[in-house]
């Protein structure tokens, strides 16, 4: 019933839209309802933490007030008893959990709102693994919990239609059981790590598989350090821009890479990263990637769709944003603002300015744009907000989430090089893909002349845009050799 009063509170505040202090009032009411829906999310437990975590990573979107108030169900997360998963695993197995193991530490090292992870040692090799192992209660629950947000979500649209969150819930119904099935874990794991072990720029370590059941998972133990520890980073010798390209690397090959899988959960608990002194110069760490409970495949179309709307994007040009915005996501006129706001981060105004030959979205966030956009949220977008979630492909809300975790992680980095680097990464990712399109395009031998000019055409275009990226990396390299922070990168191309 929280839903019903939040929408209430919404809808006496946004009555007053013409008073002056609106903008308060406004705000006032996003965290009271968001405080209101924690408090209900935190008394029913599992499914609802995992619909908070959900919510407070929508950043790029929902307002600040909703997501900050979300952030403590990040790490607030049930423990279940050793003596409840020893039950478990009796049952699932019919073997005692010593039966496997010769060590098993019964305070586990991670816990989430489904899962906990143990440190263990396999009895008949003697191998060091982590088990994870779901909560036990979860089965009993979680049914009739997805049948409550179902049910809540179908109240609150009945009564305020304008507020149709329905596709949240069924977003869930869909993704809750791929992610209670850790078989189904263990062979996304398992294609994520072939996949990588063929990309040589993108250092991924996925701990191996070892043996997987519907809840309990047992793997190779490969431990490091969250990416924002960077009292870690500093003390082994790793730079932090390294840390971050490598990120944005190996987050664009998975949405850009033919055939790649997506990893759905990209926050910074399922990421570590590790001193490796054996990979050569500056790249001397790993990416390891935990947690491959949900992942999704980008249709290709969509796929290059979207690499066409971020050259779109970083050549300011506006027509091609539309078209392009409108081929990835079905977003037409009534939504596109909101929708460029959403993919790239920033105030929509700034993306159509050239600022010195470079593209808007190059230049720094300014504490003013960061007004305009926390402000245009209130001026009646939300329902256009909301709208626009449930019209989109879901994909391409996990598209959204891994690009504002990129953003996030390289703010937490604060890398010498702000996030011109990330951008220009992203770029070369979307000028190969529009270039394999291209080739894929012609028919038969690039040797006839017809194919050989289509072909150079492609080339040319796709060199062009390599050369100016390289041209500004190398720019950037000098610059940080320099010993130059990179305050405000707009400025570095006006000079
Ligand atoms: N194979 C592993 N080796 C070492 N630590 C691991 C391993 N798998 C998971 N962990 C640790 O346990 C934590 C939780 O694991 P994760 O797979 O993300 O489960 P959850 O679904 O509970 O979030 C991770 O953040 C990581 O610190
Ligand atoms: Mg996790």
């Amino acid at each position: 019933m929280t839903a019903d009063r939040a929408a209430h509170s919404y809808r006496d505040t946004l009555k007053h839209d013409a008073a002056a202090d609106y903008p308060e009032q406004l705000k006032a009411c996003h965290l009271r309802c968001a405080k209101r829906t924690l408090h209900t999310l935190e008394t029913n437990g599992s499914i609802f933490i995992k619909l908070g975590q959900h919510l407070s990573s929508m950043n790029y979107l929902l307002p600040n007030e909703w997501c900050d108030t979300f952030i403590p169900l990040q790490d607030k997360c049930p423990v279940s008893s050793y003596e409840s998963i020893e039950a478990m695993v009796l049952r699932d197995t019919g073997r005692h959990l010593t039966d496997f193991f010769s060590e098993f530490e019964q305070l586990p090292i991670g816990a989430a709102s489904l899962a906990q992870v143990h440190r263990a040692t396999i009895r008949e090799t003697g191998q060091k693994v982590a088990v994870k192992v779901q909560h036990p209660a979860l089965d009993e629950w979680a049914k009739l919990d997805l049948a409550l947000t179902s049910f809540s979500f179908a109240t609150l649209k009945r009564w305020f239609p304008e507020y149709d969150l329905t596709w949240l819930s069924e977003e869930m119904e869909h993704s809750l059981p791929q992610e209670l099935d850790f078989e189904r874990e263990g062979e996304n794991a398992t294609r994520a790590r072939d996949y990588f072990s063929h990309i040589r720029d993108a250092p991924v370590t996925i701990p191996q598989v070892l043996w997987a059941k519907r809840r309990i998972i047992v793997m190779e133990y490969v431990s490091g350090h969250r990416p924002d520890d960077l009292a870690y980073l500093d003390a082994q010798g790793i730079d932090r821009d390294e840390v971050s390209a490598a990120l944005a690397r190996v987050f664009n090959e998975m949405i850009f890479g033919r055939n790649a899988p997506l990893h759905c959960d990209p926050h910074g608990g399922n990421i570590a990263i590790r001193h490796n002194p054996s990979r050569s110069g500056k790249k001397n760490f790993d990416v390891i990637l935990y947690d491959h409970g949900l992942y999704r495949d980008i249709p290709l179309a969509i796929r290059r769709s979207y690499a066409k709307l971020w050259l779109a994007v970083l050549d300011a040009d506006e027509p091609k944003m539309r078209q392009y915005a409108y081929e990835v996501a079905g977003v037409g006129d009534d939504h596109f603002a909101l929708f460029a706001s959403a993919i790239t981060g920033r105030d929509y105004t700034v993306l159509t300015k050239k600022q010195g030959g470079a593209a808007g979205v190059t230049s720094s966030r300014t504490k003013e744009e960061k007004k305009v956009i926390g402000d245009a949220l209130g001026e009646g977008l939300l329902e256009s907000l909301i709208e626009l979630l449930g019209k989109m492909p879901r994909v391409i809300l996990l598209v959204l989430k891994t690009n504002d975790l990129t953003r996030s992680l390289d703010e937490g980095l604060q890398t010498r090089q702000g996030p011109l680097r990330a951008f220009l990464i992203l770029a070369r990712y979307a000028s190969r893909t529009v270039y394999e399109e291209a080739l894929d395009n012609i028919p038969g031998s690039i040797l006839w002349p017809m194919n050989f000019i289509h072909w150079f055409a492609a080339w040319t275009r796709h060199m062009r845009i390599e050369l100016k990226l390289g041209s500004y990396e190398t720019y950037l390299k000098v610059r940080a050799t320099l010993g130059l922070r990179m305050v405000d990168v707009g400025d570095s191309f006006r000079e």
